[in-house]
């Protein structure tokens, strides 16, 4: 989610580190920051907003500096400040650190060393606890010390630290965040992503779960989890640097979709306790007493995530038996909702900048309602203004079709309706236990339906697809949100028309538009009402209309019914959205590509609407 470079060699570090820095920046950072070895002192400058605003604030100084470290944050714990910003320093300054990631127990380790050690700590991160730890640690040896830190967290990591009194190492760590090594001629690198390195070397070593490396600029020696030393392969990469920064796809929409199991892994991260198969929601701030009572839920938010609020809804009331009414932000600005006492609002907006949400979010305040955001983006003014948020931890999206926001945003629903549902009784645990164990397992179903087979099967549906300028897409119950996802994606990049519809309501009109070929995206996922689900299909059939189900693996009647199948993995119905509603990302992306649409910045769509 953040950026890290690091530097060991014989030019001016400062450079490389801000040229580095600035290659990462293009997925949109708030602050940024370097530390810098001069004489047996760890220099460190940082500076909320870009990198260019840290480029000032270093001034061209410590010219002679040959050994450093750089960060570019996406702000998750504590807003984007100076002093959120990394690198962070130990108590004595000694060492230094710059961490991509989340230290899921921070709050029991940065206890434990207050009470310890006496270590104060001057930021609201997760990640200064480790420049901290490791210090604690630091007997002579950094990479024994960054070692033994290191066994004592949980969470995620990329990590770079360095020592003032070991002054020409950098000693990197790395569990489930990407980190990459740079080989060059009397000087190494590191960095997050391979654009930051491609103006100096090609030469690459790509470090793997609970591996180290210890760098100087004359060699770099790798180890593994047993701290025993390994042989690394090199990797040429042959990237350019537009290819580099798209992570090697073709456009931003396609890594983003890849990267959805690991988003929904990050969102999962702290809130739901394996053991008891528990939700814990410590954000949302409201006591058993308030849940108990809470009458009415109001979701407001545009776009696609409104769908998200769709799919929320049914959950909510399903598991959680309070009423929910979802509204698209620009309408319930203007109708007067009946508010009462016992309600919550929920706004959801990846951008957090939206105007319509935000003016929602501003109007349900000014009526007395607590608000829980669901955003993407620390520090957003929709997560200034909100009573509560809810983070959703999908890293930087770039695309103007949002992908891995939506999924996260529904992963956030999901934990919120269990949790609800937790405190009012309204679930069995062994149900509850039940759903929390689907979503942990979801970033490995969502691999399944993002494996080159499936893409595959995809690709082939899409060559039909892309002949068409009208497709409609079709569901019930959870299905329905789904279908009115994709077919919003759809439209938005590959510009054919695309209408959503309940099954059901298809013969009380679009059934009239059904003729011999027209392309219908069936979701067909929800086994309390497959039968349902397959008459409507049958009423498509008899027009001519071409199906092309996406349904669950052991659906097998489905296939014989419409024309071609997409087999997701069994999954409970309440979270099949995330599922399902990724093969239809799947089905906008290549349809898209096929009709040659400029994918990341559509023709008349902006990322962020701060306009009404
Ligand atoms: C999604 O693909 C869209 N680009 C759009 O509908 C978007 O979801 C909407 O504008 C809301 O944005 P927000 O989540 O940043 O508030």
């Amino acid at each position: 989610m953040c950026g890290i470079v690091g530097y060991t060699g014989k030019r001016e570090a400062g450079r490389v580190l801000i040229e580095g820095l600035k290659k990462l920046e293009y997925r949109g950072y708030d602050s940024a920051g370097v530390a810098l070895q001069e004489n047996g002192q760890l220099i460190v400058t940082k500076a909320a907003g870009s990198v260019a605003d840290l480029e000032k604030a270093l001034n061209d100084q410590f010219k002679e500096v040959r050994v450093g470290v750089g960060h570019t944050r996406w702000a998750t714990h504590g807003p984007p400040t100076d002093l959120n910003a990394h690198p962070h320093s130990s108590v004595s300054g000694k060492i230094v650190v710059v961490h991509n990631g989340i230290i899921e127990n921070h709050r029991s380790l940065r206890r434990r060393l207050t009470e310890e050690a006496g270590y104060r700590f001057n930021s609201e991160t997760d990640s200064e606890v480790l420049a901290h730890l490791i210090e604690y640690y630091y007997q002579d040896d950094l990479l024994e010390a960054v070692q033994r830190a290191v066994a004592d967290v949980e969470g995620s990591y990329a990590l770079v630290a360095a020592c003032s009194e070991e002054p020409d190492l950098l000693v990197c760590a790395r569990q489930d965040s990407p980190l990459i090594i740079g080989l060059g001629d009397g000087e190494n690198f590191v960095a997050s992503d391979i654009p930051a390195l491609l103006a100096h070397t090609r030469k690459t070593c790509i470090m793997e779960d609970g591996e180290f490396a210890s760098i100087t600029p004359d060699k770099v020696i790798f180890y593994d989890a047993d701290s025993l030393p390994v042989e690394k392969e090199v990797l040429q990469i042959t990237w350019n640097q537009e290819a580099a920064e798209k992570g090697g796809y073709d456009h931003f929409m396609l890594k983003e979709i890849m990267e959805q199991p690991a988003a929904v892994r990050e969102t999962l991260r702290q809130r739901v306790d394996v053991s008891s198969g528990l939700v814990e929601l410590q954000e949302l701030d409201l006591t058993p007493e308030q849940i108990l009572n809470l009458d009415k839920i109001y979701i407001i938010a545009c776009g696609t995530a409104y769908h998200a609020g769709l799919v929320g809804k049914l959950a909510i009331e399903k598991l959680a038996g309070i009423p929910v009414e979802v509204d698209v932000a620009s309408e319930f600005r203007y109708r007067t909702p009946v508010f009462a006492e016992n309600q919550l609002a929920v706004v959801i907006s990846q951008s957090g900048e939206t105007a319509d949400t935000l003016a929602g979010l501003r109007m349900a305040r000014a009526r007395g309602l607590k608000v829980l955001a669901i955003t993407n983006v620390v520090g957003s003014s929709v997560s200034r203004e909100a009573d509560q948020v809810l983070y959703t931890w999908a890293g930087p999206e770039i695309a103007v079709a949002s992908t891995k926001a939506y999924v996260t945003q529904l992963v956030a629903l999901y934990l919120v309706a269990i949790y609800l549902a937790q405190i009012r009784g309204t679930l069995e645990a062994a149900k509850a236990a039940e759903l929390v164990k689907g979503l942990l397992g979801m970033p490995d179903q969502l691999k399944q339906v993002l494996s080159e087979e499936s893409v595959a099967a995809i690709q082939a549906y899409c060559d039909y697809l892309v002949k068409w300028d009208h497709a409609f897409f079709i569901g019930r119950n959870l299905d329905y949100p789904v279908a009115m996802e994709g077919a919003l994606k759809l439209k938005e990049i590959s510009y054919i028309h695309a209408e959503a519809c309940a099954a059901g309501e298809l013969k009380h009109g679009p059934l009239a538009l059904i003729e011999k070929g027209v392309p219908v995206i069936a979701l067909v996922t929800q086994e309390a009402i497959l039968d349902k689900t397959l008459s409507n299909i049958q009423v498509v059939n008899a027009r001519g209309g071409a199906v092309f189900a996406i349904t669950r693996e052991d659906f097998k009647d489905v296939s014989r019914q419409v024309d071609s199948v997409f087999n997701l993995p069994r999954v409970n119905d309440v979270l099949a959205p995330i599922l399902s509603v990724v093969s239809t990302q799947l089905i906008a992306y290549y349809t898209a590509v096929g009709r040659g649409s400029s994918v990341d910045k559509p023709r008349n769509l902006a990322k962020s609407v701060t306009v009404e």
